[in-house]
């Protein structure tokens, strides 16, 4: 028997203590949640994607009556971005959450699907993309997608690899 142990690194900021680049981000995902379209669930999603050429691309959940056929807001805005900008890199992504007429005050924690594509995202480009959860009280950040998902499946395990 072998016992690994997974780890990740993850820090949490007041808004005080966030870069203005990090703060740009996360404004226009709280922007975003007010866009979100979300009968169903009132949970309103933000997200935003900044690319390696400084472009922001805008995301937010996007529900639907066959409930399955919605999206959240993080693949919204990765999807959103790939299909605009398929060669620029995504370097960081901002999530934040609105519900009962106030933004969480615990950040919200992206679903396993998104990490999947995340991950993928950060995989696809080669680089890292550090990954911005916002809270009212505090926000935390990963320097990687890959830490929210450890053992994530990726195209090597396709090969059988
Ligand atoms: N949602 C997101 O947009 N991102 C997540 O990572 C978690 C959940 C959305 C999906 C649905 O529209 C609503 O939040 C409630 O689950």
């Amino acid at each position: 028997m072998k016992e690994y142990q997974l780890t990740a690194t993850m820090r949490s900021y007041p808004w005080s203590e966030l870069t203005d680049e990090q703060r740009e981000v996360l404004t226009i995902a709280k922007e975003q949640t007010q866009r979100s379209y979300c009968p169903y669930s009132h949970f309103h999603v933000g997200a935003a994607a900044k690319l390696a050429n400084g472009v922001i691309i805008r995301g937010c959940n996007q529900e639907n009556a066959a409930y399955p056929s919605g999206l959240c807001a993080e693949r919204s805005a990765l999807f959103a971005a790939g299909a605009q900008y398929p060669e620029e890199p995504v370097t960081m992504l901002a999530i934040a959450c609105f519900t009962g007429g106030h933004f969480t005050k615990e950040p919200g924690s992206p679903c396993g699907g998104c990490r999947q594509v995340m991950t993928e995202t950060e995989n696809r480009y080669g680089g890292k993309m550090q990954i911005l959860l916002y809270g009212e009280d505090e926000t935390y950040v990963f320097d990687s997608a890959a830490d929210l998902l450890p053992l994530v499946f990726v195209k090597e395990n396709l090969l059988g690899e």
